[in-house]
């Protein structure tokens, strides 16, 4: 696990948008891993700027997002599918339909989710994930408790999670208690992995996740058995870090061959 830690929110979008930016001119027909909430928001401006600026180009990329809520109207703007339009798909130059989210109003919930983890294989799988962190350490919407090797299913959510989302909708109670969400054991198998986090709010979460003991109690802390996740924080969310100085040592002190 590497921990980058930056000066503020836009160093964070800068630093997880290299490692996009590095994969995708490796592998120009990359698989990326999208996910939504506020903390991957500086990733997309900054793939947004470089895909103006002729210096990135989506066209043969393909996308997956982690999770979507169950029972929400097709369309209604916090739908997950909605979300990754409005932030990232139409903001680059990537072809809509090289984009998938599970359906969160599929008649068979469970077919969906089959259906959907064949659609990631049949991809090659994920080249590159985004991720946030939820404030009990939840990943995509692994709430504690959730098999580690889980797979993309339905979950329910608890109500710590649907007040920390309320701040998206106009009524607290329209959040919907049921989603589909990518498996902690899908996630798992990305081959890179960025996990972006910001405000003092995550500090807590951080901490476990990068340095507390591996638990299905913390979800975000099987990613500690992840060869390629790089964690990028703002000072904020760093703040309870043990090891904060040590990070920021061998960030600054990187010899030129080891790039993140
Ligand atoms: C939701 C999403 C997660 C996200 C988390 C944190 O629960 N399913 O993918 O990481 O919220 O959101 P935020 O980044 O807005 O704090």
């Amino acid at each position: 696990m590497e921990i980058v830690i930056c000066a503020d929110i836009d160093g964070v979008g800068r630093a997880a948008a290299d490692t996009f930016e590095r994969i995708i001119k490796q592998k120009p027909t990359a698989v990326l891993g999208l996910a939504t909430g506020s903390s991957p928001l500086p990733l997309y401006d900054e793939l947004e700027r470089r895909s103006r600026h002729g210096q990135l180009t989506f066209r043969e990329v393909r996308a997956f997002s982690l999770d979507e809520y169950i029972g929400l109207p097709a369309g209604h703007p916090e739908t997950y599918t909605e979300v990754v339009n409005r932030e990232f798909t139409r903001r680059v130059d990537i072809d809509p339909a090289n984009v998938l989210g599970p359906n969160g109003n599929a008649p068979d919930l469970e077919i969906e989710a089959a259906d959907f983890e064949r659609a990631i294989t049949d991809a090659g799988g994920i080249d590159v994930q985004v991720l946030g962190v939820g404030s009990n350490g939840h990943i995509g919407f692994n709430e504690p408790g959730s098999s580690l090797g889980s797979r993309t299913r339905v979950k329910t959510l608890l109500p710590k999670t649907r007040r920390d989302n309320a701040r998206f909708f106009d009524d607290p109670n329209d959040v919907p208690h049921h989603v589909i969400t990518q498996g902690i054991g899908t996630i798992m198998e990305a081959g890179n992995i960025v996990l972006m986090a910001t405000g003092e709010q995550k500090a807590e979460a951080i901490a476990r996740l990068v340095e507390g003991p591996i638990s299905a109690m913390c979800p975000g802390s099987i990613l500690q058995l992840h060869p390629k996740t790089t964690v990028i924080l703002d000072e904020a969310a760093a703040s309870q870090l043990a090891l904060a100085d040590y990070y920021r040592y061998t960030y600054e002190n990187k010899p030129a061959w080891q790039r993140l």
